[in-house]
């Protein structure tokens, strides 16, 4: 099990981390126009994507300061049933950020053993993940290794 450092809640995001996941993710990548109500869509969406034993496919989880409730940081691990390796499962932990405020203190690691304790949970064979290379320290200090190339096309 994770520890949580003192004075940090883990739970599965909701519609109450608008704005703190929007800064937190701003500090990742280009978040764009999100409106309170797309938010709440896409938090519906990703509930209701079910895996065939019944378990969420989507698992976003945030880091909240307990006394201002503010997101210190947010990411996800998406399961994905297969069929080679007996119909099994694997996890993609993605759009890991934590709000600048917050680095420095470990929020990270507990996020990424946290994310990854539920995809073991969830039954996944393998978990993995792309980053660039400026983080494959921080991504080794959480028991992950190298393994492969990433390819991508972008439109
Ligand atoms: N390179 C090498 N080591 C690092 C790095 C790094 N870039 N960042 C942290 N570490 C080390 C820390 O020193 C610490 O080591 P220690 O346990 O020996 O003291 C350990 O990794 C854990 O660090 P944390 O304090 O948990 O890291 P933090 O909470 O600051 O989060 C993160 C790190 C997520 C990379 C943060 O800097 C961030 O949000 N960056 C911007 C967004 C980003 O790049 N996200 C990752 C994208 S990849 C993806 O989403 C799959």
């Amino acid at each position: 099990t994770t520890i949580i450092p003192d004075g940090f809640t883990v739970r599965r995001i909701d519609s109450r981390d608008f704005d703190g996941a929007k800064v937190a993710l701003a500090g990742l990548t280009t978040v764009g126009e999100i409106s309170q109500e797309d938010f709440n869509s896409i938090l519906g969406y990703w509930d209701s994507v079910l895996l065939p034993n019944g378990k969420q496919a989507y698992n976003t989880f945030v880091i909240t300061a307990k006394e201002t409730e503010k997101v210190a940081a947010i990411g996800t691990v998406f399961v994905e049933k297969k069929i080679i390796h007996n119909g099994g499962l694997v996890g993609h932990i993605e759009d890991i950020a934590v709000n600048s405020d917050f680095r420095g203190q470990k929020l990270g690691k507990v996020l990424i053993n946290y994310l990854s304790s539920i995809g073991k949970q969830l039954g996944c064979y393998k978990i993995i993940l792309d980053c660039d290379e400026k983080n494959v320290g921080f991504y080794e200090k959480c028991d992950y290794n190298k393994a492969g190339i990433e390819m991508q096309i972008r439109y």
